[in-house]
């Protein structure tokens, strides 16, 4: 396992490397990650784990600051899956390059998180647009709990013509239900078990808007959840995840998608 802090060490490692797999992370490392991770070292290559808490996708600075970070456990973990490289960026290191590539933002950045959570769309998409300007990945492997995330970060890809494909990996829960998030780590016991909660609540709200879709009411919806213990609902929408409108009728795939807060701690999924 190599350790880079400096992209120029890093790139004269991984120079003539043709098929790299690359995992962003941004530490506080979970069963979602080590789920993605196992994906990449499933690809023919080598697998690259960023580490990098990025300031620039945070709409709060105090959200930031409170984001859980354990590098040193990350660090045991990534040596104990036998990763090739780990890059572990300044923020210095990261920012202060030119890069070839002008970011694109999809119109469905507007949407969704995109609605309360101003620049974060924009700071994820600088961010990997940089991660993929050093690396030149062959694959990135991004978690579809943030598939808002995971499709703009494909659009642009496809948009600027980059030449990495992007890996969609399925979500990872937790025995009660809950998708693991780093997140989660600011949760206590009684906010764990409310977000169980919530999670059973749209799992079984999902069935039942299958049988007759013109039920969503996303006002007693909310009602509910707040009822559960939920302090405040960012959003909860049905999006067909293909064509990422409403769905119209009861036959079409749909995933409830919602941001909701237990306190201060913000949590996104899609069931
Ligand atoms: O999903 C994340 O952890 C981050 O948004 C990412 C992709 C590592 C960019 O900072």
């Amino acid at each position: 396992m190599k350790i880079f802090k400096s992209k120029h060490k890093l790139q004269k490692e991984i120079l003539h490397i043709k098929n790299i797999s690359f995992v962003p992370t941004m530490g506080g490392l979970h069963k979602g990650h080590v789920s993605l991770i196992r994906k990449s070292q499933s690809f023919k290559g080598k697998t690259l784990v960023s580490i990098f808490v990025n300031p620039k996708q945070f709409n709060e600075k105090k959200d930031f600051l409170n984001y859980p970070r354990n590098l040193k456990k990350d660090l045991i973990l990534l040596k104990h899956l036998n990763i090739d490289y780990i890059y572990i960026p300044t923020f210095k290191d990261i920012f202060s390059f030119k890069v070839k590539n002008k970011i694109y933002l999809d119109s469905f950045s507007k949407k969704l998180c995109g609605k309360t959570r101003k620049g974060h769309f924009k700071g994820v998409l600088n961010i990997v647009n940089r991660f993929l300007d050093l690396i030149k990945p062959k694959y990135i492997f991004l978690g579809v709990k943030d598939l808002q995330q995971s499709y703009l970060i494909s659009k642009h890809i496809l948009k600027r013509k980059i030449n990495t494909r992007v890996i969609n990996c399925k979500t990872i829960r937790e025995k009660n239900g809950v998708a693991c998030s780093t997140r989660n780590k600011n949760l206590n016991k009684h906010q764990f078990k409310i977000a169980s909660k919530v999670i059973k609540y749209l799992k079984n709200k999902k069935r039942l808007i299958k049988k007759k879709l013109s039920n969503f009411d996303s006002i007693n919806t909310k009602k509910d959840l707040i009822n559960l213990g939920v302090t405040k609902i960012d959003y909860i929408e049905l999006i067909n995840s293909k064509t990422l409108r409403k769905p119209r009728n009861k036959r079409e795939n749909f995933r409830i998608f919602i941001a909701f807060y237990l306190n201060k701690i913000r949590l996104i999924d899609n069931i």
